[in-house]
């Protein structure tokens, strides 16, 4: 079972009907305002009903300022007081949040060994009304714009570290062999500036292969980008660089995301491919793009022309690369380009598909036309983008099941809800947390796993995935259920 989250959460239950244990199998300590542990807080321990009405002053309070910043929030109390549910409704509407409420379906002999088994038992007569106040506020939850969702006892949560455990044994065991572009291709992005860096890679994909990941991308950059580092963060040169990573790797699909044109001629972007497509008997793959970074260019003495001109460079550099892969040497003559000789040995082994990068429409249509594949984000934007690629791709005459539609995803995954929050607070920056958790999903491996899912059926084939602050090889093989998501 997957909650909305953010949202407000609203466990309702008598006492022992297990809403503390609930919230804590799921929830980081922080996200679950609890009425007994503000009594503790603010009176002389949990039981302390004389200490009720300032701790559910403070748990308002509590509850106000974390819907107001949009995070997630857990109220632990019996659930039963309709005013107060009318007021956390309608901050968590005026917050954008949705508003769930938890049903504790746990029958009542259930609560009532469980309390009686409690060093300091509910009197009996106060857990019968306590039943009694549930069974009405259940009646009306519905009518009040609540999501009831309803927990039988002993749910099990979903990231019980078995079932991660389980994905990564299913990775692990999966034939092997190539396993084509379909599925989840890590970018690495980032490299770290000491130590040895063909350690550190060789490390790295070993950890992709052994969860399972599809393939590994490397961004083409002469000067590490704002959006991911500074600029002297060390950036290799991605050709170079695959080339060292055909040797330790016997699986992944390795390419760039993405090449501009504007760096190389794209016969001489051909050539590399096709070299590293033989180095590793048919794993590459080249994406492709316009280019768009102005100052990598100036700071190399490259021309960076208009982006039309760009866009026309892509156009006629796809069609260089296709003619001099094609199979023999005769000349060429095509729509755009003519070559007296398409002579380009060794050849490329097997497919050796061109991702277009970018979600311009000219972009798209270059891509559906001359192209394998488009890269677009996995947004909103981004996957209304992959259905027009699809579109283009059939008007073109062409079978969309032949084409990759791959997105760029920037996960960020941690081990736990825990460890995701903590790498919320290192790398938001000057982000709000919300708004940083929004934007690169938050989540335990197995929420990804599921998100990726659903992106299957909006017509992705391949996600790219650079995950926000990826260090290291443990990071990598936390990645493992994100390798099944594609099936
Ligand atoms: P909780 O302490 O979670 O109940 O569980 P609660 O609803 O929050 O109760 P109040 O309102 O704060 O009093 C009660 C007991 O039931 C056990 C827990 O270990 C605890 O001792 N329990 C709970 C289970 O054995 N299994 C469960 O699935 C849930
Ligand atoms: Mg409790």
């Amino acid at each position: 079972m997957r909650l909305p989250d953010p949202a407000l959460v609203v466990l309702v239950g008598a006492s022992g009907s297990g809403k503390s244990t609930w919230a804590g199998s799921r929830y980081r300590s922080a996200e679950i305002v609890s009425s007994d542990a503000l009594r503790e807080v603010v009176g002389s321990g949990e039981h302390d009903l004389d200490a009720s009405t300032d701790a559910f002053a403070l748990l308002e309070q509590v509850v106000a300022a974390r819907l107001g910043r949009g995070l997630t929030t857990v109220v632990d109390t019996l659930g039963t007081d309709v005013s107060r549910r009318r007021g956390w409704l309608a901050a968590a509407r005026a917050a954008g949040l949705p508003a769930v409420a938890v049903v504790l379906d746990t029958p009542a002999g259930v609560c009532r060994s469980r309390n009686s088994a409690r060093d300091r038992p509910v009197p009996a007569r106060v857990l019968t009304s306590q039943l009694a106040a549930v069974a009405s506020a259940v009646d009306l939850l519905e009518g009040e714009g609540w999501h009831v969702v309803r927990v039988a006892p002993d749910d099990v949560p979903d990231d019980a570290p078995a079932a991660a455990g389980e994905a990564a044994a299913r990775a692990t065991t999966s034939p092997a062999g190539r396993t084509g572009l379909r599925g989840v291709v890590l970018q690495l992005s980032h490299f770290p500036a000491e130590g040895d860096l063909l350690t550190w890679l060789r490390d790295m994909v070993a950890a992709a292969e052994q969860a399972g990941l599809a393939g590994i991308a490397l961004m083409d950059h002469l000067v590490q980008i704002p959006q991911v580092g500074r600029a002297w963060d060390p950036i290799p040169e991605p050709w170079v660089t695959l080339g060292a990573l055909a040797a330790p790797t016997t699986r992944l699909r390795l390419g760039t995301l993405v090449t501009p044109v504007t760096f190389r001629a794209p016969g001489v972007t051909a050539k590399a491919a096709a070299t590293l497509s033989a180095l590793t008997g048919g794993r590459a793959f080249v994406g492709v793009g316009a280019g768009w970074w102005e100052r990598e260019h100036t700071a190399y003495g490259l021309g960076f022309p208009s982006a039309r001109a760009r866009l026309d460079a892509l156009e006629r550099g796809i069609e260089t690369m296709k003619a001099l892969w094609a199979p023999g040497t005769k000349p060429y003559a095509g729509r755009l380009v003519s070559l007296p000789e398409t002579t380009c040995y060794p050849r490329p082994v097997g497919e050796l598909p061109v991702v277009v990068g970018g979600g311009g429409d000219r972009t798209l249509r270059i891509a559906a036309r001359l192209g394998d594949g488009c890269n677009v984000p996995s947004d909103d934007a981004g996957l209304a983008k992959v259905a027009r690629y699809l579109e283009l791709v059939e008007e073109a005459g062409r079978d969309r099941a032949t084409v990759h539609a791959t997105v760029l995803d920037l996960p960020l995954v941690g081990r736990d809800r825990d460890d995701a929050w903590s790498r919320v607070e290192r790398h938001r920056g000057r982000v709000a947390a919300a708004t940083f958790a929004a934007r690169h999903h938050a989540g335990t491996p197995s929420e990804h796993a599921d998100r990726l899912a659903g992106l299957v059926e909006r017509g992705v084939t391949t996600a790219f995935v650079a995950p926000v602050g990826l260090a290291g090889p443990d990071d990598v093989l936390a990645l493992a259920p994100l390798a099944t998501a594609f099936g």
